[in-house]
């Protein structure tokens, strides 16, 4: 079994050291900060506290677990790893630094791997002399928890190097997915109507914030509602997911970020965490309940799921990933009460396109414009399943 090398004690890094100790491999946890690896290792021995009081570990396994993972604050201590996992702060020329310093002490064999959400695995590995042993291997959080991952081989990557770090991650329980390096991957570029459509229906005044995460979750069938998911999640944190994944499309309109969210970032209300976003959580707050009109709430759903499912079948017309992967990344990476393509079958690719048509047409706005495959399977009266 290779040994693992982790770059960053942070949310991610603790998470992928902890599932890869999990599935037997030992494991070392590397970060430039003592703080960061001692909060690592407290963490990981109350979770692991509570999955043995919760019966799903036996005490021994919960201690093998943790003597797999040994921590370290110097780079040289990830030498003998046969894989390594980089999940340091989001910045390329700080990624690039580290994989050009880690590939001169590691073995020529040894897999690189970034857990980056936003940047280029190309540029990336271009930091590495043997850059075809570099790729994107991308947890969620919590990477114990959430099933997904996705595997993102860049145009430098060695066909070999993909299928290994595909096994590997598969032994480890989790369910892959092989995405394109295109920004966002599969689902944090398919989301992105989620939040930004939800929002553009806020901003028209159609609906107030209660009211479209009732919709969302009544009658979507969504777990979370976007604006209780983005006060979640944090604004600061999904704003500039957005802006990202916008400005690496050459800015297309489709992706735009909204005035609305950027004022609660500029306004520090950053959701849960700093007691307010689209909601107040500050003790004893009221917040405004939904209007549960069913008609209003289906007029919701439809346009915000009309605008998913034509990202979704854009992202297989441009070959970003296969069918099966893309719905099985927004269900198990997100969460989505259903793959969006089957989703689409169900609902009927004519409803989909008639429906975006119609918003194309009484907003003359690129953003609803129907993707060229969803127009061409109409035409030939196909389905995706
Ligand atoms: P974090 O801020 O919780 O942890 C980052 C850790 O990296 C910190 O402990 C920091 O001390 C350490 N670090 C920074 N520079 C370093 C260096 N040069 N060498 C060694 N350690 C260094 O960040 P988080 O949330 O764990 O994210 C890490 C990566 O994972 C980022 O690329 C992020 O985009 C990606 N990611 C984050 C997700 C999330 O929901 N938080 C989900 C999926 C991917």
């Amino acid at each position: 079994m290779k040994k693992v090398g982790i770059i960053g004690a942070g949310a991610m890094g603790s998470g992928i050291a902890q599932v890869a100790a999990t599935a037997g491999h030992s494991v070392v946890l590397f970060d430039t900060k003592a703080e960061a690896l001692s909060l690592s290792k407290s963490k990981l021995a109350s979770v692991m506290d509570r999955l043995v009081e919760k019966g799903r570990l036996k005490s021994e396994e919960a201690q093998e677990i943790q003597k797999r993972i040994s921590y370290a604050d110097h780079m040289e201590a990830l030498s003998e790893s046969g894989i390594i996992i980089e999940a340091i702060i989001e910045n390329l020329d700080v990624k690039k630094g580290v994989f050009s310093s880690i590939e001169s002490l590691v073995s020529k064999d040894c897999i690189l791997a970034s857990n980056t959400s936003s940047l280029s695995i190309a540029s990336i590995a271009s930091a590495c002399e043997r850059s075809e042993r570099v790729l994107g291997i991308h947890f969620f959080n919590p990477a114990p928890l959430m099933p997904l991952v996705e595997i993102i081989p860049a145009i430098q990557t060695a066909n070999e190097i993909t299928d290994e770090a595909r096994n590997i991650i598969d032994s480890w329980k989790k369910i892959t997915v092989l995405a394109k390096d295109t920004p966002g991957f599969i689902v944090n570029r398919v989301a992105r109507p989620f939040y930004g459509e939800a929002i553009r229906i806020l901003e028209e005044g159609i609906a107030d914030v209660a009211t479209i995460d009732w919709a969302m979750k009544e009658i979507g069938g969504f777990r979370m509602g976007p604006f209780e998911l983005t006060d979640y999640i944090g604004h600061d944190v999904n704003y500039v997911v957005t802006e990202t994944v916008f400005k690496a499309f050459f800015y297309d309109p489709r992706y735009k970020p909204s005035f609305t969210q950027k004022r609660l970032v500029e306004a520090v209300r950053l959701g849960r965490k700093s007691g307010q976003g689209f909601y107040d959580y500050s003790p004893g707050a009221v917040n405004p309940k939904p209007n549960t009109d069913q008609a209003l709430g289906t007029e919701i759903v439809n346009r915000i799921t009309a605008m998913l499912i034509n990202e979704a079948i854009d992202a297989l017309f441009l070959n970003i990933a296969s069918a099966k992967d893309i719905d099985l990344a927004m269900t198990k990476g997100v969460n989505y009460p259903k793959g969006l393509l089957a989703w689409a079958d169900e609902k009927g690719l004519d409803m989909v396109l008639t429906q975006l048509e119609e918003l194309y047409k009484n907003y003359c706005e690129d953003r609803y414009r129907p993707s060229p495959l969803l127009r061409k399977m109409v035409n030939e009266q196909k389905t995706f399943y």
